[in-house]
């Protein structure tokens, strides 16, 4: 399968660190429904197992940090964005909460699915759904997640502005996002990110070409106050976002304003 790129990926760690190229054309990358759902449907098979090994299971616990921020009562109604093979919606069933699991790509929403057949109880629910237009109600829900999606989306602006409406007044958000270190790990850890990690991808998984995608993606993606910015302007504020990791991934938490941005 052909990477998800028009561009060649300006991969050598000193291009990454000029950071995100300017303009419409900004990182080459093709963010259309079905290329990413296709990309995602070639990556489904090995997608946990490279997520275990990629991040030597530290993405265990950010899933578990990203629902524990999102700090509800038990029993809230939670829906999962990008729910991919389900591991983010499950962390957020732990918490309490019900949860509905919502992706476009059907392998990984199937194999979601049969987890949380496997996990038994009152697991999450999975639904066929598009981020950017999403098939609930107006303030349907007390919280929403997504981690490592949103910066798939075509649209973020729109993606953001569809979560805050479905979210109820005071609906709270917690989105976990791939990123780079600001400290002394920089340079390092972008020869990982940009060089040694594509490598293991294109051995390891039927769709090795995500995994230049990925840096690539993460490098287009605004970060830290920039992405505040942005849910501010969709009306999910006030927005704070943690370092983990020492900075290779980012916790947003906000809360719909009571008023919807218009
Ligand atoms: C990197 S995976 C993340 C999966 C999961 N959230 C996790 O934590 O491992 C990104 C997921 O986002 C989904 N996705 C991307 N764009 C989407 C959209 N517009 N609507 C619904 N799902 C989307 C993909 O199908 C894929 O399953």
């Amino acid at each position: 399968m052909e990477a998800r790129l028009k561009a060649p990926v300006k991969a050598p760690v000193e291009a990454a660190l000029e950071g995100p190229a300017a303009g419409p054309e900004s990182g080459g990358l093709d963010k259309t429904g079905g290329s990413i759902r296709e990309m995602f449907a070639g990556v489904a098979p090995r997608y946990d197992l490279l997520n275990r090994l990629l991040s030597a299971r530290r993405d265990v616990a950010w899933r578990r940090q990203a629902a524990a921020a999102l700090a509800l009562p038990a029993d809230s109604l939670v829906l999962d964005l990008c729910c991919g093979t389900g591991d983010q919606a499950l962390a957020a069933g732990n918490e309490g909460y019900r949860v509905v699991a919502a992706d476009f790509c059907l392998p990984m929403l199937a194999l979601a699915r049969r987890k949380y057949a496997a996990a038994g109880g009152e697991g999450p629910l999975g639904a066929g759904a598009d981020s950017l237009r999403l098939p609930f109600a107006d303030e349907t829900f007390d919280g929403a997640t997504a981690s490592f999606g949103l910066r798939n989306l075509a649209d973020l602006d729109a993606g953001l502005r569809e979560i805050a409406r479905v979210l109820k007044p005071r609906g709270r958000v917690a989105f976990l996002e791939a990123a780079v270190p600001r400290n002394v790990l920089r340079r390092p850890y972008l020869w990982y990110f940009t060089v040694v990690l594509p490598r293991i991808g294109r051995r390891l998984s039927p769709c090795g070409s995500a995994y230049a995608y990925l840096p690539a993606s993460v490098l287009d993606f605004p970060q830290r106050d920039d992405f505040v910015t942005l849910l501010a302007r969709a009306g999910l504020a006030p927005g704070r976002w943690r370092d983990l990791s020492a900075g290779a991934v980012c916790l947003y938490t906000a809360q719909r304003e009571r008023r919807r941005a218009s």
